[in-house]
């Protein structure tokens, strides 16, 4: 399939089926932002949930928090934010687009040309500043001026102390946060890939200076090896280290974990080695000392970091995009997302053949089987199975469950397996063991 293809099937499978919506779509919707809908929204939650387990709750070396979005606008100057947070901008004087200068490959000759008419005759290019302002209180002026933050990131360092304090702990550690973050992008673009508002997953890893480039190593490795376990293909998952001009002006050295969307290779996660900048800077302008003490040694010294930061949304929309296939079935289309079971917004759906019989109500007793063991599972009656398979298809759903008049008899259902169609006849209560078992496998 042509890859603009797979992106405009993506995009419409995930409106028709209630994944992903743009915002304010009824007042015209608005540019680059979106809404996740029923599915969309479940299987955000999972990515979210699955990240925080492994990163956090299954280690003793990292903890959470959940930090204020607007934080004091002393953190985004000290950070470097307000004065480097910026992209370049240029217009075209004769077709008026408004660009990115970074992102528009240059001639052999080293000029641009607009992207949009090929015209040479360009505006100066000008800093444009991706972070949102806004006001704290009733009066608008600048004494007043707040950051939506455009990372969640700052929040573990000005926090460092009181959390490395209370929790009392020792290096290396983690500090982690999940949240949304906000950027005023010049060019939104790729559905989801790139929005103005997003969220992130990110953690700072606190460690010696001189085992900072072992643990950079240890997180490259554990983060790309993350993806994989939750069923994006390895061949679509590649690191690439940046290249100098590149860096953030706070990294020594950064990996991205790319994924090859439709477009080419793009940007999941990226891992930095932020060094001890964010530490020192807020140190010097709080006045706060934030060195950790060494209790054996007796050192005072300032850690170094080691950064994953990921974003949900484009977590979202490559597993979205990895596991979309189209199949034919008895001479028709099936659209299938062979979703990873954890990943999958519904884990099983339960259909009643028909309804009469008290097949209806003997399936909403399974259905209630699998919530009493905190398994989302979902019941459907509405059009034929043939019909309520393939809605369950593009969902994702990796198990249906058929609820017959067999069932009425011996307590069996047809489990029925997603990604190659099998049909096997379990006793009810089993099929709760046999969905377990595929959650467990990733875990
Ligand atoms: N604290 C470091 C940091 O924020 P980043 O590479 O700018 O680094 C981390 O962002 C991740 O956040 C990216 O890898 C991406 O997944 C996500 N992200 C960044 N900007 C985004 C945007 N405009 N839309 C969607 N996701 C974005």
């Amino acid at each position: 399939m042509p890859d603009d293809d797979l992106m405009q099937k993506i995009v419409s499978l995930c409106k028709r089926r209630g994944f992903v919506f743009q915002s304010s779509e009824i007042y015209g919707g608005l540019r680059s932002l979106y809404d996740y809908g029923p599915l969309g929204a479940e299987m955000k939650r999972n990515i979210r949930n699955l990240w925080w387990r492994d990163m956090v709750s299954r280690r003793s070396d990292v903890v959470g928090i959940d930090a204020s979005i607007i934080m004091s606008p002393r953190v985004w100057e000290t950070s470097g934010h307000v004065e480097k947070f910026a992209d370049p901008l240029a217009d075209c004087r004769k077709c008026q687009a408004r660009f990115r200068l970074d992102l528009v490959p240059k001639d052999g000759d080293g000029t641009v040309k607009c992207p949009e008419c090929g015209s040479g005759d360009l505006s100066e290019a000008r800093q444009f500043n991706l972070m949102f302002r806004t006001n704290l209180g009733p009066v608008e002026d600048s004494a007043h001026t707040v950051y939506l933050r455009p990372e969640t990131a700052q929040a573990m360092f000005v926090d460092y102390a009181n959390v490395q304090q209370t929790y009392r702990l020792k290096l290396p550690f983690g500090i982690a946060q999940q949240g949304r973050s906000f950027r005023n992008e010049i060019v939104v673009e790729h559905f989801i890939y790139r929005s103005c508002e997003f969220e992130q997953m990110e953690m700072e890893y606190f460690v010696r200076p001189g085992e900072d480039e072992r643990w950079h190593e240890y997180w490259k490795d554990f983060r790309l090896d993350w993806y994989g376990r939750y069923g994006i293909r390895k061949d679509n998952l590649r690191l690439r280290a940046h290249r100098q001009e590149e860096m953030a002006h706070y990294a020594k050295a950064c990996s991205d974990v790319e994924y090859r969307f439709p477009w080419g290779f793009a940007e999941l996660e990226g891992i930095a080695n932020r060094t001890d900048y964010d530490l020192k800077a807020h140190a010097e302008s709080s006045g706060r000392d934030l060195r950790y003490f060494d209790q054996e040694t007796g050192e005072r010294f300032f850690p170094y970091v080691i950064e994953p930061a990921a974003g949900v949304d484009r977590t979202f929309l490559a597993m979205l995009v990895d596991s979309y296939c189209e199949e034919e079935v008895k001479g028709e289309k099936r659209v299938v997302l062979k979703l990873h079971p954890e990943i999958a917004p519904i884990k099983v759906a339960v259909l009643p053949l028909v309804r009469k019989e008290g097949m209806p109500a003997k399936a909403e007793e399974v259905v209630k089987m699998f919530w009493a063991e905190g398994i989302n599972a979902f019941y459907d009656e509405k059009q034929s199975i043939g019909r309520r398979y393939r809605r369950q298809d593009e969902a994702g759903t990796p198990f249906c469950l058929t609820v017959d008049g067999d069932t009425m008899k011996d307590g069996t259902v047809t489990i029925r397996f997603r990604d190659d169609m099998r049909q096997e006849r379990i006793a009810s209560e089993a099929s709760v063991e046999v969905v377990k078992k595929a959650l467990a496998a990733g875990a």
